[in-house]
């Protein structure tokens, strides 16, 4: 008979590893509930990155993709990173392979580089300052309004922010293969069947999907607009794992996640990230269990890699924190 290697008191277990690891559980909006439910934090990109730098914790078990376990590790180089599946990759990242971007800068001297923290170790390490989209617009602010800019990897959030701020920064091009396939016939639809409801959106959807939205933020923005608003309705623009903390955090809330344009709409679940959902409670428990795949980078990539992350938690001091902490 086939024995298995996961406990059938996977939480528990779960959590007695963590004790005895003294280890914190990073999650981030888009990780399945269950994940989501076990961690010690769940965050946008931003805050996942402030918890890194900050934790006590002997080991850091990142449920988020591979550019945000790269980040813990470039943040906290002492601390053992652990991610349950080394594959959840992101298209942003592949979307900007070193090598271009290199000479991408170099054929651009007179620019600075402003990335977007969703890229690898490697192009952070070719960068001036990293960003998120909840600090995006802040540190624009603090730049020259004369500064050349070449912003990566997301020509998306790029030409959102070139919008917003009247930059006019070179943008790369890349773009998140989840949030520019939301159908927009599907999302007409939805708005005809339900006019009460508040459009929301993330800034890596395409400007054609944005320009519904009654308000376009990061997850955490997104987060707390339907907890403060006093709508009751909201059509989500964003990978559908978020909807999980809307309904816990607005019980009475209504929220329609927009399907994507894959098979025609039909597709419902081709709104979730495949990167992100690689993540299971199962990977989860045996990442613990037997303290691997664990994320590992060369002393001198962090160093080069964690000067324009550092650059942004410190430009993005003053921004209030919005992490949620499971009790
Ligand atoms: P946030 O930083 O807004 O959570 O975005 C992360 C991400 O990967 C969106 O696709
Ligand atoms: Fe990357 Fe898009 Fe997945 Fe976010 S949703 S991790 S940007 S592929």
């Amino acid at each position: 008979m086939k024995t298995s290697a996961i406990p059938s008191n996977l939480e528990e277990e779960i959590l007695r590893l963590k004790h005895e690891m003294n280890a914190v559980i990073l999650a981030h909006y888009y990780q399945e509930d269950d994940i989501q439910d076990i961690a010690d934090i769940i965050g946008d990109s931003l805050e996942l990155a402030r918890k890194a730098a900050e934790t006590d914790a002997d080991v850091i078990v990142f449920c988020g993709v591979k550019f945000m376990a790269e980040g813990a590790k470039i943040l906290s180089p002492q601390k053992k990173v652990l991610l349950p599946d080394m594959k959840a990759g992101c298209s942003l990242e592949f979307s900007c392979p070193p090598a271009q971007f290199k000479a991408f800068r170099e054929a651009h001297p007179d620019h600075i580089a402003i990335t977007y923290i969703n890229c690898s170790a490697e192009i952070k390490a070719l960068t001036d300052i990293i960003v998120t989209s909840s600090n995006a617009e802040h540190i624009l602010s603090q730049l020259p309004k004369d500064q050349k800019i070449i912003f990566a990897p997301d020509k998306f959030l790029g030409g959102y922010l070139n919008k917003k701020t009247g930059r006019d920064m070179l943008l790369w091009d890349g773009s998140c293969m989840v949030h520019e396939r939301f159908s927009e016939r599907e999302l007409i639809k939805l708005k005809e069947q339900h006019p009460k409801a508040h459009i929301i959106a993330h800034p890596e959807c395409p400007e054609s999907l944005l320009s519904y939205a009654h308000h376009i933020g990061s997850t955490s923005s997104l987060l707390k607009f339907t907890e403060t608003h006093p709508a009751q309705e909201f059509i989500v623009l964003t990978e559908a794992g978020i909807l999980h903390q809307m309904h816990k955090r607005s019980p009475g809330g209504t929220f329609y996640p927009v399907p994507s344009a894959l098979d025609g709409g039909a597709c419902v679940s081709c709104n979730t990230c495949p990167y992100m959902k690689l993540n299971t409670m199962e990977k989860l428990y045996l990442c613990m269990a037997g303290g691997a795949p664990e994320l590992e980078l060369s002393t001198d990539l962090i160093a080069a890699a964690k000067r324009p992350l550092t650059r942004m938690l410190e430009m993005s001091a003053s921004l209030a924190p919005t992490a949620i902490r499971n009790s």
